[in-house]
């Protein structure tokens, strides 16, 4: 339980897990051990551990840390401080819930627990006045969530937008440099320990919707709902795309967006994640790799972005550390401790998400077109019939007895119409089966 006299003994924490994070918080406090010391004022030590195999090799020096058979021995042991670094919901979720309920501060790298049964989380944490940090499940390194919940906590948030799917970056910009295939880059991506454990979460956008739920809920003070989030992957994304998109000046990104938006006059959000053409001279098109960045607008401060490691096993153990110690300093004063998503629990309000059918944006639409005379002319006839502009069109030549590839930008328009011109554009004969439609976006300063 907490206490509110000064102790200078070592803060004992209890690892659950001693996968690619995990290995990252012992390498860290190891390197950074003293300088830690001399921010907290004591030291911090792992004395405790629980993984599914110890005999398999690992990056980082045990000495002195006792082994757990199991997971739920570590909550239980004589440790001040739990870090649940396994991942997935079960055991993870009863191995939290269970800290708390024993008083335990907790710290946790897990979008997935955090988005899904947040709400829950933190309630039973509340109802026992625990910590509960977690800011190393959004943007890996990056202290987002500090930023949102406190640092621009003056601000009404009105936008955010970023890439916090490193792996789904990472793919997306080794196809684009290296033009190798989307298996490929996913192999890597995993090979460097950025996917989740079933990379299915980072290519079809699971991973960002996690983060993104947990992030607007901070923004807007909005309970998680992640069921809420309109999700798209990037395994619909071809080369032909990248290359065509780079063309038009745009480069294909995984974004996750929440905004306020107002439907028929009924105060809504959005929060979708999809691959986005994002124009090449803004920041997040220059952003590669594994790198994560978020762009936040509040209405006092503008815009901030925030660019830096969204992955990787020291970068997340940066921000695992710095929750523990803040649980460290809680510990000592828990009086102090700021709302889990920076809203008093009665303050939250829901606010209904739109589905993509709901939402406007700008689109870049491909298609496949027989190489006839008049083509051109009919596609832009239809548009035009539906109130579309074209801002940008592209044609690609054929080979002898190959069909052209036509890649367009239109304007800002409601989705539901972009999807009828689809509609009536696939009726047309010259126009062949498979066509691509991603969602383009413009940020202002
Ligand atoms: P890993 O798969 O690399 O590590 C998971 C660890 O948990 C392994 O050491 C595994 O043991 C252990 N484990 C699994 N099941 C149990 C169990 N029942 N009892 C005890 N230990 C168990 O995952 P990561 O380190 O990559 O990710 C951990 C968490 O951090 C996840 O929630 C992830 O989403 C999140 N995260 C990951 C980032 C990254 O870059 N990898 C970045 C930000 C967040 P063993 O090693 O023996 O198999
Ligand atoms: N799989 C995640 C990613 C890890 O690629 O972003 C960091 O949360």
């Amino acid at each position: 339980m907490a206490t509110s006299t000064k102790n200078t003994a070592p803060l004992r924490v209890g690892l659950l897990g001693l996968g690619t994070v995990g290995q990252g918080v012992l390498r860290v406090l190891a390197q950074n051990g003293d300088e830690i010391e001399r921010r907290l004022g004591r030291r911090i030590v792992v004395s405790h551990i629980a993984m599914r195999d110890p005999s398999a090799k690992r990056d980082c020096d045990l000495s002195g840390v006792t082994i757990c058979a199991t997971a739920a021995e570590v909550v239980a042991a004589d440790v001040d401080v739990i870090a649940e670094l396994i991942g997935g919901m079960q055991p993870a979720q009863n191995l939290v819930l269970d800290a708390i309920a024993r008083g335990k501060p907790v710290i946790t790298a897990n979008k997935a627990l955090i988005a899904e049964h947040g709400n829950e989380i933190f309630a039973a944490a509340q109802a026992k006045n625990v910590f509960v940090g977690f800011e190393a499940a959004v943007a890996g390194g990056i202290p987002i969530i500090k930023a949102v919940r406190e640092g621009l906590s003056a601000n009404r948030i009105d936008s955010l937008a970023g890439i916090i799917n490193g792996t789904s970056n990472y793919i997306l910009t080794q196809m684009s440099r290296r033009g190798i295939a989307f298996a490929e880059a996913l192999a890597e991506a995993q090979k460097l320990g950025y996917a989740e454990a079933d990379p299915t979460f980072d290519v079809e956008g699971i991973d960002a919707a996690h983060k993104l739920n947990i992030l607007a809920s901070l923004a807007f003070g909005t309970p998680l709902r992640f069921s809420a989030v309109a999700t798209e992957g990037i395994s619909q994304v071809l080369p032909q795309d990248i290359q065509l998109a780079q063309e038009l000046g745009y480069r294909i990104k995984s974004l996750g967006i929440a905004k306020h938006a107002s439907a028929n006059g009924e105060d809504t959000v959005e929060l979708r994640v999809h691959p986005t053409l994002v124009p090449v001279d803004h920041l997040l098109a220059k952003t590669d790799g594994a790198l994560n960045a978020i762009r936040v607008h509040g209405n006092a401060v503008g815009q901030t972005v925030f660019v830096g490691k969204g992955a990787g096993g020291d970068a997340t153990a940066s921000a695992v550390i710095a929750d523990l110690i803040d649980a460290a300093r809680w510990l000592a004063a828990p009086a102090q401790a700021v709302p889990y998503l920076g809203f008093g629990s009665s303050a939250l309000k829901e606010a209904r998400a739109l589905a993509f059918a709901e939402i406007e944006s700008a689109y870049y639409l491909r298609l496949k077109v027989a190489d006839e005379p008049g083509v051109l002319r009919a596609i832009t006839s239809i548009l035009a019939d539906l109130d579309i502009s074209v801002e940008a069109i592209l044609q690609k030549e054929p080979g002898e007895n190959e069909d052209a590839t036509l890649a367009i930008i239109t304007s800002q328009i409601p989705e539901s119409r972009c999807n009828r011109a689809l509609e009536k554009l696939s009726e047309l004969t010259f126009v062949r089966a498979g066509w691509s439609r991603l969602r383009v976006e413009h940020f202002e300063d």
